[in-house]
């Protein structure tokens, strides 16, 4: 890829003129904080968009390609970050119905699908419903899919992001064999380790410059993320300061004997309890889909409880309204941007959206304060946004949306915030300040019950530990006090 100039039609300029070389059968990383231009270039790559002006060689052949079916026809497939599978379909069918467009027959599509599996010694249920697939298993599904397709040079963007840590691992086991059979992998991620585990070579892009390329073993960890995040390194050396543990508070919240369901009726938190205190993080660790969601959903009174009780500030809460429970300071901010934000509004009205009440008089919302209370937050948490307030929140990047959610809660000053993946996909500078938040809350009083699916963020920012496996949680205790083998086996197995 050659000079490549994209500027969107909203007149954001993402990438400035970059120049991608990745070797036939090398695995390449494109590293770079977010909103660096790398989800962009890849599309670009892919054909999904088109370059504003550039150049775009394919296996040496000049490649403008009309939509993705002519990128694959060519040999190049993306494994998006959120998965493109059909859910209600059967992998089989996902398969058959991806090679149609290729011209490919039912038969001899899942012919090839099993030619791959066989050939890679992976496992994918052709029979099952993706939507009853873990997510690791989806994406294992994606990556055949692509393959059967006759993918040379595979794109994949962000992929551990969806994944616990041991689905990670068996992706890397994947993509090095895929790397042995002669495969391009182009590695987008704005993790470290990932870029040593899976690639020889890394592009860094930085607002949408290349600020180097060259093998990974040439550069240093440091060297790494000094490129990635440029002037804000600054950031990630306060990050590393130890941290005081205050004494446990008051209880603010408890949850007892809980029970709810999931949005297909099954059963996702089967008799929870816990307590979280004044002034305390309170982690929850486990693998995505133990119940995580819903219990911070039924908290939040986003989701009946089912049987237990929930405690909000010495008050049954169970029955309450939404909009009682945060009128008595309870915040939550939801693991996805899309839930916490409206894409199609301004900042302005996305930072009123979950307190309205109070910014609303005689019947009418109050736009200047609804403004002021954007700028407010623009200034304070770094919110990179062309138009001010009137910048529409879905042209933001991922992690300027989070700062977004996370700085509008955190100027509520809560007494109880619920908070869940609140760094996920964020570059390092731009978590770090989210956790930066999450303490600086914490320190002034507010009790946070926190749940990731990021170890090392538990262990760094939790005053206690809970784990939570099939919708109970199977043990509570500082960090410390657990071993990481403890802590994997409570997660994957519910006992230690
Ligand atoms: N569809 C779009 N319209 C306008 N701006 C966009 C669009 N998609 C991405 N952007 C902007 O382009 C820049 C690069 O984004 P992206 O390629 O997603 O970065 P990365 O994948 O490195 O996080 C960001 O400023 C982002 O806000
Ligand atoms: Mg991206």
């Amino acid at each position: 890829m050659k000079g490549i100039v994209k500027v969107y039609p909203d007149g954001t300029v993402a990438l400035r003129g970059v120049d991608l070389v990745v070797q036939r059968g090398e695995s390449h990383c494109l590293l770079g904080e977010n909103g660096a231009g790398k989800t962009t270039l890849m599309r670009i790559l892919y054909g999904e968009i088109k370059p504003t002006s550039g150049e775009v060689k394919v296996f040496g052949r000049p490649a403008r390609f009309r939509g993705p079916w002519d990128a694959l026809r060519s040999g190049v497939a993306m494994v998006y970050q959120r998965l493109s599978l059909i859910q209600v379909f059967t992998v089989a069918d996902n398969i058959a119905l991806a090679l149609s467009a290729l011209g490919l027959g039912r038969k001899e599509a899942l012919e090839r699908a099993r030619k791959v599996m066989g050939e890679l010694g992976l496992e994918a249920p052709l029979d099952a419903v993706v939507e009853t697939l873990p997510v690791g298993v989806q994406q294992r599904v994606e990556i055949v899919k692509a393959l059967a397709a006759g993918a040379r040079i595979l794109i994949l963007d962000e992929p551990t992001s969806v994944l616990s840590p041991v689905e990670a691992e068996a992706l890397f086991n994947v993509l090095d064999r895929l790397k042995q059979q002669g495969l391009t992998i182009i590695y987008i991620t704005h993790r470290l380790p990932e870029v040593r585990r899976v690639c020889d070579r890394v592009t860094i892009l930085r607002q949408g410059r290349v600020v180097a390329t060259g093998r990974v073993e040439d550069y240093t960890d440091e060297q790494l993320a000094r490129l990635m995040v440029g002037e804000r390194a600054a950031l990630l050396e306060r990050h590393r300061r130890p941290r005081r543990r205050a004494p446990r508070g008051e209880p603010l919240l408890a949850i007892e004997d809980l029970h709810v369901r999931d949005d297909r009726g099954a059963p996702a938190v089967r008799g929870a309890s816990l307590t979280l205190h004044e002034g305390e993080i309170l982690g929850i660790a486990g693998v995505q889909g133990n119940g995580q969601r819903e219990l911070l959903e039924a908290i939040a009174g986003l989701r009946p409880a089912e049987q237990g009780r929930i405690i909000i500030l010495g008050r049954d809460a169970s029955s309450m309204s939404v909009e009682d429970r945060y009128r008595l300071g309870l915040a939550y901010i939801p693991d996805s941007r899309r839930l916490g934000l409206v894409m199609d509004m301004n900042l302005a009205w996305n930072s009123i959206l979950t307190s309205s009440w109070s910014y609303t008089r005689r019947g009418l919302l109050d736009v200047d304060a609804a403004v002021a209370l954007a700028e407010r937050l623009i200034e304070k948490y770094g919110i990179v946004a062309p138009h001010g307030p009137a910048t529409r929140a879905g042209s933001l990047s991922g992690g300027n949306q989070q700062k977004l959610m996370t700085g509008r809660e955190a100027e509520k000053k809560p007494r109880i915030l619920l908070v869940a993946e609140p760094t996920h996909g964020l570059d390092v500078a731009a978590a770090a300040q989210v956790r930066e938040t999450l303490a600086g809350l914490r320190d002034q009083g507010t009790g946070i019950l926190l749940v990731s699916s990021d170890l090392d963020e538990l262990l760094e920012l939790s005053d206690r530990l809970a784990v939570i496996y099939k919708g109970r949680i199977v043990a509570v205790k500082p960090p410390e006090e657990y071993s990481l083998e403890e802590l994997g086996l409570l997660m994957t197995r519910g006992k230690a």
